[in-house]
């Protein structure tokens, strides 16, 4: 029985699909390309020899996901589609609530409606605010989120905890991602942020290929071992085989349950501009700025609930992380355009 995987075009669910399709699950996609495009699935056609079948289309669309259940008898469904961008979220706040939430209700009823009762989210540690505890743990404080992307997580969050609770059937696992970094080591499939990217991996990866001249370090002042913002970086293949744990998990405990996933190692912006230069061998230039609006001093993750329940723990570290980001970079320099 295929999974289908929403979102399977972009980053994160590239790789997912990448690590499904080695573990022998078939797989379908369903993705708008509002961030992403055919070209990943077709170099992870090529990379594992396997068909991928494909739907273009928008998860709010109830006929599209009809259809797709029916013709694929789908059981399980890994949900990523979703907008992330932070600044944007906070000028178009209407277009995240109905993109991330109202899509994400849509799947949820269809799902139902079909007997279809096995969902992973993609959720974000960006849940837990301000963290007051680190490292965090599942049952760490969530709330107060700077922004409406941030939010609109926490709602969907909340609202499949409330229909687990409703529909005893479901089997829900919330998965919080860390800061998901690296390529698939082949350097075909990478992060293809639009335009000037604004998280830090891609930002530093365009400096040391020379799209961009220098990365500003947004504020050395913070409480952390160098004054630069300290966060738990993860390469984005463990972060794709937790959530084949994930799926190969039979849970008990709850028909609800929620996992960081995450390494428990806090790396500060200028350990990671180290770490790019030694395995690209290149010089980043940067300089210190204000601290960026929303950005926190520390946030990193307590793994272990991953670590005992799904059997899942994160395999590869900062230089594995900075040598695929720059393999993937230096390849394609223009992401997925030829
Ligand atoms: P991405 O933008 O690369 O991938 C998201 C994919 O979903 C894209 O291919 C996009 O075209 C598609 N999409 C968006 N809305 C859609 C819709 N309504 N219908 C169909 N397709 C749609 O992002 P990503 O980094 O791969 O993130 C995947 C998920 O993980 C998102 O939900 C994101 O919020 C979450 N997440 C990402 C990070 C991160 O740092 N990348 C961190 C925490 C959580
Ligand atoms: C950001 C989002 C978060 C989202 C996550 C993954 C904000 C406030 N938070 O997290 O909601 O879930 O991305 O998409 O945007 N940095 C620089 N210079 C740069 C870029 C970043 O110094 O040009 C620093 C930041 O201050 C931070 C660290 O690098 O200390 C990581 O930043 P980033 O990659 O944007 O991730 P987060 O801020 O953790």
């Amino acid at each position: 029985m295929p999974i289908l995987v929403t979102g399977g075009a972009g980053y994160i669910g590239s790789h997912t699909v990448l690590s499904l399709l080695e573990k022998g699950y078939d797989v379908v996609v369903l993705d708008n390309h509002s961030n992403s495009s055919y070209e990943s699935l077709r170099r992870i056609e090529s990379l594992t020899g396997r068909n991928v079948i494909y739907y273009e289309g928008d998860v709010s669309d109830r006929l599209l996901l009809k259809r797709i259940f029916k013709d694929n008898k789908v059981k399980q469904i890994i949900h990523f589609a979703g907008l992330k961008s932070v600044s944007e979220s906070v000028v178009l706040p209407l277009k995240y609530y109905e993109n991330n939430v109202m899509a994400s209700i849509v799947l949820i009823e269809e799902m139902i409606a079909n007997n279809i009762f096995e969902l992973i989210f993609s959720s974000s540690a960006t849940v837990y605010g301000n963290p007051a505890d680190i490292p965090l743990k599942e049952i760490s404080k969530v709330g107060g989120t700077t922004n409406p992307y941030g939010t609109s997580k926490l709602m969907v969050e909340h609202i499949l905890n409330d229909v687990a609770k409703s529909c005893p059937q479901m089997d829900i696992t919330i998965l919080r991602y860390f800061n998901p970094a690296g390529a698939h080591s082949s350097g075909l499939i990478g992060e293809d942020p639009n335009g000037i990217p604004c998280n830090l991996v891609p930002y530093i990866s365009q400096v040391a290929v020379g799209k961009l001249p220098k990365l500003s370090v947004y504020g050395h002042d913070y409480p952390t071992h160098d004054g630069t913002g300290v966060r738990d970086y993860i390469h984005v293949m463990d972060l794709a085989e937790g959530h084949v744990a994930a799926l190969q998990h039979k849970a008990s405990r709850s028909n609800c349950r929620t996992y960081n996933l995450g390494t428990g190692k806090g790396y500060s912006v200028l350990d990671l501009i180290a770490a790019f230069e030694r395995q690209s061998n290149t010089n980043i230039p940067y300089e210190f700025v204000e601290r960026r609006a929303g950005d926190v001093a520390e946030c990193w993750a307590n793994p272990d609930l991953a670590r005992q329940e799904l059997k899942w723990s994160a395999t590869r570290g900062l230089d594995e992380m900075m040598r695929d980001a720059w393999n993937w970079q230096q390849k394609n320099p223009d992401g997925y355009k030829i």
